[in-house]
């Protein structure tokens, strides 16, 4: 699936808005992705998933770096996250279903912190971008 060009502004826009906040909107998605679908913690039960965690945090600001570079990378986003699919697929063997509820958590996150912004166009917008990078990951799985 293509991103149109207004999808495309769209993301970008969030993503100036969001700024150095992103980290902390990727930490309370992941927490919330433990909370509400907590076959999610499978993976990570060698950290702290303690609410407020230090370590989620990281991890959180981890996921947000890739996401930004991401949104950097539009135009080749299969080869931008190559090296984090194989990660994903071959090294952690995260069950592909997982991306969709950590995405799902992050448009539900998004929303709430930025209500004005998020309506059908931008929800709509961020599906699609967040679809792309998870086409991206999923490349790897074979
Ligand atoms: C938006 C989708 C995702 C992105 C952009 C992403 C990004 C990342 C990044 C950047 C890292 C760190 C890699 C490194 O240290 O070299 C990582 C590690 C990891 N990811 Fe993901 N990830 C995503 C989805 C998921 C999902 C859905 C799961 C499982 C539910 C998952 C499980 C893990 C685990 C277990 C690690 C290793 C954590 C550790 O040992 O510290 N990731 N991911």
């Amino acid at each position: 699936m293509a991103l149109s060009a207004a999808d495309r502004a769209a993301v970008r826009a969030l993503w100036r808005k969001m700024g150095s906040n992103l980290g902390i909107y990727t930490t309370e998605a992941l927490e919330r992705s433990f909370a509400v679908f907590p076959s999610t913690k499978t993976y990570f039960q060698h950290l702290d998933l303690s609410p407020g965690s230090a370590q989620v945090k990281s991890h959180g600001k981890k996921v947000a770096d890739a996401l930004t570079e991401a949104v950097g990378s539009l135009d080749d986003l299969p080869g931008a996250l190559s090296a984090l699919g194989d990660l994903h697929a071959h090294r952690l063997r995260v069950d592909p279903t997982n991306f969709q509820l950590l995405g799902h958590c992050l448009l539900v996150t998004l929303a709430r912190h930025y209500p004005g912004d998020f309506g059908p166009a931008m929800h709509a917008s961020l599906d699609r971008f967040l679809r792309c990078v998870f086409a991206a990951l999923l490349a790897r799985y074979r």
